[in-house]
C-alpha cells in the first residue's frame, strides 16, 4: 500500500476542454514507450475528436486534482461484430507526477460502475509487456491474464508481446438486453458513479 499523501481527485466525464491536458499526458507514452502502439502522438484536436466519438456509447472519464487533469480512462468497442456488443476495450493513463496515489484505480472503479449500469458485461485490456504497474493495477481491480500474443507489435527497433487481460464485471446471464448509451441511463445515474477518488 502506498503511503504518499495525495490530493483528492474529482472524477467526471471528459469535456472538449480537457483535450490539451489529456494530449500532454499521452504524448510521452507514445513518444518514449511501447505502452501505446501509436507512433505519432495525437494533438489536442484529435484527442477532442476521440472524446466526442467515445461519449455516448461509452464513458470517457478524467480525474481532476488541484493541478488539473491528473489522469483519464475510457472504454471503446472491443470488436465491431454484433455479438461482441456487450464487451469493451479499456485504457487508463495517469500523468507521471500523480501515479501511485489511487487515481488509476479510482478512474477504473468509476468507469466500471458506469459500464455496469449501461449493461456492458466484459472488459478487455491489451498490455504491452513488460509493464509491472499496469499489470498490477489491472489485477488489483479484477482483471486476469487470458493469454499473450507474442511479438504483436514492433516499435523502437524491437518486437513486443501483448498480454490480454479480461474482466467479467457484470455477469448478465443468458439473455442480456443491449447496452444503453450514457444518455439513455441518464445524467443522474452517471453522476452516482463518480465518487471522489480517495485521498491517500
Ligand atoms: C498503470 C497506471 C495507470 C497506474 O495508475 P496509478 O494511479 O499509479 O495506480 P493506482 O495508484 O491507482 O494503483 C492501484 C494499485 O495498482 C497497483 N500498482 C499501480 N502502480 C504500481 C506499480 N508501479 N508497481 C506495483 N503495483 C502498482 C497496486 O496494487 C496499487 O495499489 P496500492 O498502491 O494500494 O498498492 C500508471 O502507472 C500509468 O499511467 N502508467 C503509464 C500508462 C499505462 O501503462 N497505462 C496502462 C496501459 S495498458
Amino acid at each position: 500500500m502506498s503511503t504518499a499523501a495525495a490530493p483528492a481527485c474529482t472524477i467526471r466525464l471528459a469535456a472538449p476542454d480537457d483535450a490539451a491536458a489529456i494530449a500532454a499526458i499521452y504524448a510521452p507514452i507514445v513518444e518514449t514507450t511501447a505502452i501505446s502502439f501509436e507512433e505519432v502522438a495525437p494533438d489536442a484536436a484529435e484527442i477532442g475528436r476521440r472524446i466526442e466519438a467515445t461519449l455516448g456509447p461509452f464513458p470517457y472519464l478524467v480525474a481532476v486534482g488541484e493541478a488539473g487533469v491528473a489522469g483519464y480512462a475510457y472504454a471503446s468497442a472491443y470488436r465491431p461484430r454484433a455479438a461482441y456488443r456487450w464487451s469493451v476495450a479499456v485504457s487508463v493513463y495517469v500523468g507521471e507526477a500523480g501515479r501511485r496515489r489511487g487515481t488509476g484505480a479510482a478512474l477504473y472503479r468509476a468507469l466500471f460502475a458506469i459500464l455496469t449500469r449501461q449493461g456492458y458485461q466484459s472488459a478487455f485490456a491489451g498490455i504491452t509487456l513488460p509493464n509491472a504497474a499496469s499489470v498490477a493495477l489491472h489485477e488489483a481491480v479484477g482483471f486476469r491474464l487470458s493469454g499473450t500474443d507474442p511479438r504483436a507489435g514492433h516499435k523502437f527497433g524491437r518486437w513486443w508481446d501483448v498480454g490480454n487481460f479480461a474482466f467479467a464485471f457484470n455477469p448478465l446471464g443468458d439473455a442480456p438486453e443491449p447496452p444503453r448509451t450514457l444518455q439513455a441511463i441518464g445524467a443522474d445515474s452517471v453522476a452516482a458513479c463518480l465518487t471522489p477518488a480517495a485521498a491517500r
